[in-house]
C-alpha cells in the first residue's frame, strides 16, 4: 500500500497516520464513511457522495464538520500527497464522534473526528468483467432497519464483513444477504440487481440495504438506454431464474454475475443487458 492520510487536516504518511484509541469510531463503531474513485484524476459523482455522507451523519446525530468545498480542498490536497503512479486515487472520507469519556452520551464527543484515505485504485481485472463472477447466498441476516439501518454509510461493518467473509470461503466474489423475512438485499459489499425479460430489477431500500451511489446512476442509464430499471421484492428464485445478474460499487462498477452458488444464471454467461449498462456506466464515467 502507498497510502497517504489525512487526520483532521493534517496529511501523514501510511505508516504515521494515527488516531485516539479513545475516539468513540474505535471504541464504539461510531461514524460514517465514503468510498469515492476518481476517473482520469477527477473525483466522480463527488456531489452524490456528500449528499449520502450527510444523510449517514444526519441518521445518526452526528454533526459534519466541514462544507462541501473545504472537504473538496482536503481531498485534493491529500490526493496531491499521494504517488499514484498513473494510478487511479481510491478515496475514503470517514467522519467518527470523537475522542471522549468512554460513555455513550453525546455530550463526551463535543468534536467529530475526520480522516480521507487516499491510495492507488487497483481495478478489478478485466476477466472479471469478461467472464463474470460467482455470489453465493449467506445466512448472515443484513441488519434490519430498525436496528443499524443500512441506508447508514458506517464504518461499524460487522454485519458485511462476517457475510463477505463466509462468501470468500465458499470461494464467491460477494455474498448476497437477505433480510429478515427472506427477501434478497443487496451484496456484502455492492448492490444486486437481476435481469428478467430485459427489466432490470433491484430490491426495494425499504428492504433494508444502502442506497447505493452506482445503483442510483443505474435508473437513470437504464431510462437514457430505453431499459426498464426499478425496484422490486426479489427472493431467491428470482435470482437463481434470472435471465441476467449483476453487482455495482463504486469501485467495481458494473460486474456480471454468472453463477449463484453451484448454478448457473442464464446461460452462466454475462448478459447483453449488463453489458449495455457497463459500456454506458464507463461512457458516463470516463466523460467525467
Ligand atoms: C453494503 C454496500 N452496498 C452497496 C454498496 C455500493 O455503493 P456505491 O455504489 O455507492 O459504492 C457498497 C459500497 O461500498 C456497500 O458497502
Amino acid at each position: 500500500m502507498a497510502a497517504m492520510v489525512n487526520v483532521n487536516g493534517r496529511i501523514f504518511d501510511e505508516h504515521e497516520a494515527v488516531v485516539s484509541v479513545f475516539d468513540h469510531g474505535f471504541l464504539y463503531g461510531e461514524g460514517v464513511y465514503e468510498t469515492l474513485r476518481t476517473y482520469d484524476g477527477r473525483l466522480f459523482l463527488y456531489d452524490r457522495h456528500m449528499r449520502r455522507l450527510r444523510n449517514s451523519a444526519r441518521m445518526i446525530e452526528l454533526v459534519i464538520p466541514f462544507t462541501d468545498e473545504e472537504l473538496a480542498r482536503h481531498v485534493s490536497d491529500t490526493i496531491g500527497a499521494t504517488k499514484l503512479d498513473g494510478k487511479e486515487a481510491y478515496v475514503r472520507v470517514l467522519v467518527t464522534r470523537g475522542v471522549g469519556e468512554l460513555s455513550y452520551d453525546l455530550k463526551a464527543t463535543p468534536k467529530p473526528s475526520w480522516v480521507i484515505i487516499v491510495k492507488p485504485l487497483i481495478e478489478p481485472p478485466s476477466e472479471i468483467y469478461e467472464r463474470g463472477c460467482k455470489v453465493v447466498l449467506v445466512d448472515v441476516v443484513r441488519n434490519h432497519p430498525k436496528a443499524v439501518n443500512p441506508m447508514i454509510k458506517s464504518n461499524n461493518l460487522m454485519n458485511q464483513a462476517l457475510a463477505a467473509q463466509q462468501a470468500f470461503q465458499r470461494g464467491a466474489f460477494d455474498g448476497v444477504m437477505r433480510n429478515d423475512r427472506g427477501e434478497l438485499t443487496e451484496c456484502a459489499t455492492s448492490n444486486l440487481f437481476i435481469v428478467r425479460n430485459e427489466t432490470v430489477l433491484t430490491p426495494q431500500v425499504e428492504c433494508g440495504l444502502l442506497p447505493g451511489i452506482t445503483r442510483e446512476l443505474l435508473f437513470e442509464l437504464g431510462g437514457n438506454a430505453g431499459i426498464e430499471v426499478r425496484e422490486q421484492v426479489l427472493r431467491d428464485d428470482d435470482l437463481f431464474d434470472a435471465d441476467e445478474a449483476f453487482l455495482t460499487s463504486t469501485t467495481r462498477e458494473v460486474v456480471p454475475i454468472v453463477a449463484v452458488n453451484e448454478q448457473a444464471i442464464g446461460n452462466g454467461k454475462p448478459g447483453v443487458v449488463t453489458w449495455k449498462l457497463l459500456k454506458a456506466f464507463r461512457d458516463l464515467a470516463r466523460a467525467n
